[in-house]
């Protein structure tokens, strides 16, 4: 075996995510038996335009670089994380890769598809790798998901509903502006889209979405996104930041049964068909809906109960981002996380503030 190479990564913005992704990276915080372990990656330094962060980042042990060109200009670097704000990463991201830098850029990867095309091009001129963490695609509630609605367990699936709701409303400071790139599409919109295309690849022909602001003027702060394929799929995606009583976190209909996974913890059950034929009473059945045919209670003998639960052996972890990252920087595979799969959540998003501002469906071909 060889010397396994050690990546340098410098950081700019040292805020509450940048220092996740340190936890996790640096033993110092993370028992290196647990999965989720970065073993090839050694936190070097950070800029912060926040004093307080810089101090953190020294007590922390870390270079605190007086200035951006500081940290970029040091030879030793190899990976930059930009976890600014969001308004800020279109620049950083450019100013990392025209230093001679690969890159891995928080969600969201910029604020619309015209910044992200900016950064492509800087990316493609400059010859470097620049990927987006991405780091919801390996969440084990969403990987349970794929995983049935791919086995055919359900039969032919015909819509897919993703929720996140909260009751907290939206985290104080930037995520409440829209300049500094607030609100909840962009926050976590932006995870349950980019889930939703990495398992889709047909093509999605219609966006309507539509946006409130319960709580905070500026800001989308409760969102409804319903995306159509071309196949006649339907993605509902929902987040709200003032619901005490949530619905599941997954809901799927498919021709032969239907999928509830509740929470994180990925409770949850699928109830399917086991009959082909259905048999109608000769009579209307008398039930607490009143008389019907339709909403009459099936015979429970006609399906079967399967119950849900956590999958084991799953590495819930960003540790992938950066995984996949330097397995391309070492040209052992291609990155998973890429800008084009990020450019097509955005002109997703795009067409959803289209929808909401406009108040009508978008013809798209995405
Ligand atoms: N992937 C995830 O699960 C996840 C979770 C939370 C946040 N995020 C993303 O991480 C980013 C940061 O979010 P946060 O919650 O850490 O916010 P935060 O406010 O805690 O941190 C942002 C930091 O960036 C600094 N900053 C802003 N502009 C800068 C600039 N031009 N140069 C240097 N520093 C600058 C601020 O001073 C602050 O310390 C956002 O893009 C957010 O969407 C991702």
């Amino acid at each position: 075996m060889g010397i396994m190479k050690m990546y340098k990564l410098g950081i700019i913005g040292f805020g509450s995510m940048a220092s996740s992704h340190f936890r996790i990276i640096s033993n110092n915080f993370h028992d290196p038996k647990l999965p989720g372990y970065v073993d090839n990656v050694e936190v070097k330094g950070v800029f912060d335009l926040n004093s307080k962060r810089m101090e953190a980042a020294k007590e922390y042990g870390l270079v605190a670089y007086p200035s951006r060109e500081e940290l970029l200009a040091d030879p030793e670097i190899d990976i930059v994380l930009v976890a600014t704000t969001n308004e800020a990463h279109m620049e950083n991201c450019i100013a990392a890769l025209e230093a001679g830098k690969h890159v891995i850029c928080e969600k969201p990867v910029t604020l619309n598809s015209q910044e992200l095309e900016e950064v492509m091009a800087v990316a493609k001129r400059c010859g470097k790798l620049f990927t987006i963490n991405q780091n919801r695609r390996v969440n084990r509630d969403f990987l349970l998901m794929r995983e049935k609605v791919e086995s055919g367990i359900l039969g032919n699936v015909y819509v897919i509903e993703s929720r996140v709701e909260g009751s907290r409303g939206v985290p104080a400071g930037w995520r409440t502006v829209k300049r500094l790139g607030g609100g909840m599409m962009l926050d976590w919109g932006v995870h349950l889209i980019d889930q939703l295309l990495y398992m889709l690849p047909q093509k999605i022909t219609q966006i309507y979405c539509k946006m409130l602001s319960v709580q905070y003027p500026e800001v989308d702060d409760n969102f409804h996104l319903h995306m159509t394929f071309e196949d006649g799929l339907s993605a509902i995606v929902e987040v709200s930041t003032n619901n005490y009583i949530t619905h599941p976190r997954w809901y799927v209909s498919g021709e032969r049964g239907t999928m509830v996974i509740e929470d994180w913890e990925c409770n949850g059950k699928i109830i399917r068909r086991t009959d082909s034929d259905d048999v109608w009473e000769e009579e209307v059945v008398m039930t607490a809906a009143g008389p019907t045919k339709t909403m009459a209670p099936r015979n429970p003998e006609s399906t079967e109960t399967i119950e849900l639960s956590m999958p084991q052996g799953i590495t819930d972890s960003l540790s992938k981002s950066y995984d996949q990252l330097t397995a391309a920087i070492e040209g052992k595979a291609p990155l998973t996380i890429t800008a084009e799969q990020a450019m097509r959540v955005m002109k997703v998003m795009e067409a959803a503030f289209e929808s909401a501002e406009k108040k009508k469906a978008i013809d798209v071909e995405l």
